[in-house]
């Protein structure tokens, strides 16, 4: 059961929306619909995307969670298309905002077109140096691309030292078969926003955006699908938030 909270908009038009730190049981294509247009300050997502082709299916690379690895699908709910969400983060998002989204190389022209169609500007494509790789004919997989996007005019990173390419261990112990590491979700928080900030992720996954934001003193508000990933988040979060955290920018 969601519990939406009644808003007056600028116009004056009386909206169902969504309470900010908080994440959602529910497919983001729905949830987005209650988010106000220019509300939201920064987009850091990772969606669900097809893996890539010359890698192995073998019991090497076979992650907890995972349901069609063959056809390169790696989550039940892996349906969804660019097309159909990226023109929902732009409206939400505020303008002269960044937005930030996990990828890898099988979907990355799609990526970049549909970000361009949508209305995005691309600033730069970042690169996640992982300590581990998956195996691979065409050169061991070390890598992962963040598309780092502009909406509105151009606006410098707060720390202008940092790199492109960002070497951080993997995940120990995952929670979710995907899950990425805080300390680079916190990173792009605290280049592209700052304290009080809202930060939404559509594909909340174990709710690393989510515990990223509370890290660095921001406000969050995600989606997940999948009611089990749904459940370990919301159980992480209240498990950080009652361990009182301390922040760090
Ligand atoms: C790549 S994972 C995110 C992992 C996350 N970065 C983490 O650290 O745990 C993508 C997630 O999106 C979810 N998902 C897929 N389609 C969705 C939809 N339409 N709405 C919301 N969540 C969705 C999947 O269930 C999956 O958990």
């Amino acid at each position: 059961m969601i519990e939406y909270i009644s808003h007056q908009n600028v116009q004056g038009v009386k909206r169902k929306t969504l309470e900010v730190n908080k994440i959602y049981n529910m497919d983001c294509l729905e949830g987005m619909k209650y988010i106000e247009d220019k509300s939201i300050d920064l987009v850091i997502t990772d969606p669900p995307y097809k893996l890539v082709q010359g890698g192995c299916t073998n019991k090497a690379v076979t992650l907890k969670g995972a349901t069609n690895l063959k056809s390169g699908n790696v989550f039940s709910d892996n349906s969804i298309k660019f097309s159909d969400w990226i023109p929902e983060v732009y409206r939400v998002l505020k303008e002269n905002s960044h937005c930030y989204i996990m990828c890898n190389d099988r979907n990355l022209k799609e990526l970049l077109i549909e970000s361009e169609n949508a209305g995005f500007k691309l600033l730069n494509i970042l690169v996640w140096k992982k300590k581990r790789h998956s195996p691979n004919r065409y050169y061991l997989k070390n890598a992962e691309f963040i598309v780092f996007l502009r909406k509105g005019k151009a606006k410098n990173i707060n720390n202008m030292g940092t790199f492109q390419c960002l070497e951080i261990d993997n995940v120990e112990n995952k929670l979710h078969p995907s899950e990425k590491p805080v300390k680079l979700m916190e990173i792009f928080i605290c280049n592209s926003s700052k304290s009080g900030d809202t930060v939404l992720d559509p594909f909340m996954g174990s709710g690393t955006v989510a515990i990223s934001a509370i890290n660095t003193g921001r406000k969050y508000i995600g989606f997940e699908i999948n009611k089990e990933y749904y459940e370990v988040a919301k159980h992480r979060i209240n498990q950080y938030i009652n361990n009182n955290v301390q922040i760090h920018i």
